[in-house]
């Protein structure tokens, strides 16, 4: 039986990669922070539902000894490394952690595998946020980086170091260029489910507006579980290589906005207010991936456009939100 070690297993990608993974047969390992463990009520709700068929270790991106003795332990065939400080506007407020925790978090965990599992197949989880000020349009595996964002710099840190363990290790590591990607499980903080949630409480009069940044920023949104296998097919092939994840089409926030209110049947210029402390120092303004060669190399590509996605994310957002409130209105 294949063993696959996710850090980050309780984030968006993490759980759906789990269970895929266990779909597929694999012992699933997954590395998450003591304090999840301590409540996992709150930090686990996304894998609760696979939680007896997994096995999870505590540790953290900022201990190398703690990742060591988990690679040493499970000594896997495969190692998914999701975990990260993954909010671009957290990383202005605290660049430092950022940094720290993102850089040599990966930088310990490739570490770990060349010490531990020198055969092990490694992911990266890299980003479209590397590209930042673009050079080109659409962006593919050969556009140059220009972050901007101390989480984009991370970004390409990890990059670089997934790419220097391939060639002076020979490990099997790849890098998966993940535009963004969304699900009814996308943490609160996103802009995409943090308009869902919103318009799912306004429509049921639990709230009265939305405050947003800037409306004019555009994204290459797809679905996170179509995003997962992605990752998976990278470590199928017989050569580590680096790939761009996307949709090749593109969005703005305001477009995600009206068509979110549209689906609740609101008219989103009644409720949503521009508030600056929603502006980045810098932004990225267009993002637009061409996945042409993991369709070609890996057979892979997106099944959920966008207006599907917006879509999900509401239905699911309405469905929770009735759920709270009736189980409310039950307590009283
Ligand atoms: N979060 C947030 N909140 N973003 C807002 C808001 C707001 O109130 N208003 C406007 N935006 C704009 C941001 O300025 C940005 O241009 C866009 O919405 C998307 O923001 P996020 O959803 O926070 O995602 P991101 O693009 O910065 O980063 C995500 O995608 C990357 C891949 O490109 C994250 O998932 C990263 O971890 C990932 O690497």
């Amino acid at each position: 039986m294949k063993k696959a070690f996710i850090t980050g297993i309780d984030g968006q990608d993490g759980s759906y990669l789990a269970e895929f993974l266990l779909g597929k047969g694999y012992k699933v390992y997954g590395m998450v922070r003591r304090v999840a463990l301590e409540d996992p009520e709150h930090h686990l709700w996304r894998i609760k539902h696979v939680l007896n068929k997994i096995t999870l270790y505590p540790a953290s991106l900022e201990s190398y000894p703690s990742i060591f003795k988990i690679v040493e332990n499970i000594k896997p065939n495969e190692c998914y490394h999701l975990a990260a400080q993954s909010f671009v506007s957290y990383s202005f407020e605290d660049e430092f952690s950022t940094i720290n925790t993102n850089i040599n978090g990966t930088h310990f965990v490739l570490s770990a595998i060349k010490e531990n599992a020198p055969k092990c197949k490694f992911y990266f989880a890299a980003s479209s946020e590397m590209f930042g000020m673009v050079k080109e349009t659409p962006q593919t595996e050969k556009t140059p980086f220009h972050p901007r964002s101390p989480y984009g710099i991370s970004k390409v840190a990890g990059f670089d170091l997934t790419r220097n363990y391939r060639e002076a290790y020979n490990i099997f590591a790849c890098n998966g260029i993940l535009f963004n990607h969304e699900s009814p499980r996308r943490g609160f903080e996103f802009v995409t489910r943090k308009i869902t949630s919103t318009v799912a409480q306004i429509k049921l009069g639990l709230a009265d507006e939305l405050k947003l940044g800037n409306l004019e920023a555009k994204r290459d949104w797809g679905f996170a579980g179509d995003y997962i296998k992605a990752m998976w097919l990278m470590l199928q092939q017989d050569k580590a290589d680096d790939y761009v994840i996307a949709t090749n089409e593109t969005h703005s926030v305001r477009e995600f906005v009206e068509l979110a209110f549209d689906y609740a049947g609101l008219n989103w210029k009644k409720y949503v207010k521009i508030d600056k402390t929603f502006y980045r120092p810098a932004e990225v303004h267009l993002l637009i991936g061409d996945y042409s060669k993991a369709r070609k190399k890996l057979k892979w590509a997106p099944s959920v456009k966008f207006e599907e996605l917006v879509k999900m994310m509401i239905e699911a957002d309405m469905q929770r939100m009735q759920a709270i409130t009736k189980g409310r209105k039950c307590n009283h």
